[in-house]
């Protein structure tokens, strides 16, 4: 069993603190849509720290009208990808993080952060993947010229956008769909889909299965 298959598959009581760690780098929709979903009850957690690359993140200000503490991580000037995700794994740890939900991080995490959080890293990607990982899903889902796209929300492995699938919600491409319009749509599951693939993570009732992410027999529900 992997490192990350033996984390994922140890008891609910994984993340009794239910405390959040979030990363960002832009505008925060998504981050919003966990402090929604907190504050009217569909994500029983807490968001401890939201952590940005970027000094201009309009994510920042929702996170400090929300009253969370916000860090401005700036990822240029570091020796090393490594030394940079070492610093961000020191930062959650130390706010007693469980589980790192990464909240349109246009960053790729290495693996001093993947090994500080086995099966907890938590990414929201604006297609149905394993279809267009990388940069600018809704423009390769467009050229590809598919009927049907979507968000998918997966826990983050060491290879980009491949990790287990936890949720994914879809979304029809239409006609005179733009890149605009339908990431537009894309988004407004996003934010359903983000707060229910964090809650089934903080509650531990799933198991990974190979690559697939699923319920364990015992809860299951009739
Ligand atoms: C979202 O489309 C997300 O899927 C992607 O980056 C975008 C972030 O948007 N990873 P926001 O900053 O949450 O509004």
């Amino acid at each position: 069993m992997s490192a990350v298959s033996a984390a994922a598959s140890s008891k609910a009581d994984r993340f009794p603190d239910r405390r959040l760690g979030v990363l960002i780098s832009g505008r925060g929709s998504n981050l919003q849509a966990l402090i929604d979903a907190i504050e009217d009850g569909r994500l029983d957690a807490r968001i401890a720290v939201v952590i940005s690359n970027r000094d201009d993140a309009g994510g920042l200000e929702r996170a400090r009208r929300a009253g969370i503490d916000t860090l401005v991580r700036d990822h240029r000037g570091w020796p090393s990808r490594d030394e940079y995700d070492s610093m961000l794994a020191e930062d959650l740890r130390s706010r007693n993080v469980g589980v790192v939900c990464l909240a349109g991080f246009m960053r790729r995490v290495g693996l001093p952060l993947i090994e500080a959080f086995p099966a907890a890293i938590v990414n929201i990607h604006p297609s149905l993947l394993p279809a267009f990982p990388g940069l600018d899903a809704q423009r390769q889902a467009l050229a590809h010229g598919v009927r049907v796209s979507g968000v998918t929300v997966h826990l983050v492995t060491a290879e980009l956008d491949a990790g287990p699938i936890i949720v994914q919600r879809a979304v029809q491409v239409l006609e005179h769909d733009t890149e605009e319009t339908l990431a537009a749509r894309i988004l407004v599951e996003e934010h359903k889909a983000f707060p229910e693939a964090v809650q089934r993570v903080l509650d531990g009732a799933w198991t990974l299965d190979g690559r697939r992410f699923v319920a364990r027999p015992q809860d299951l529900r009739p």
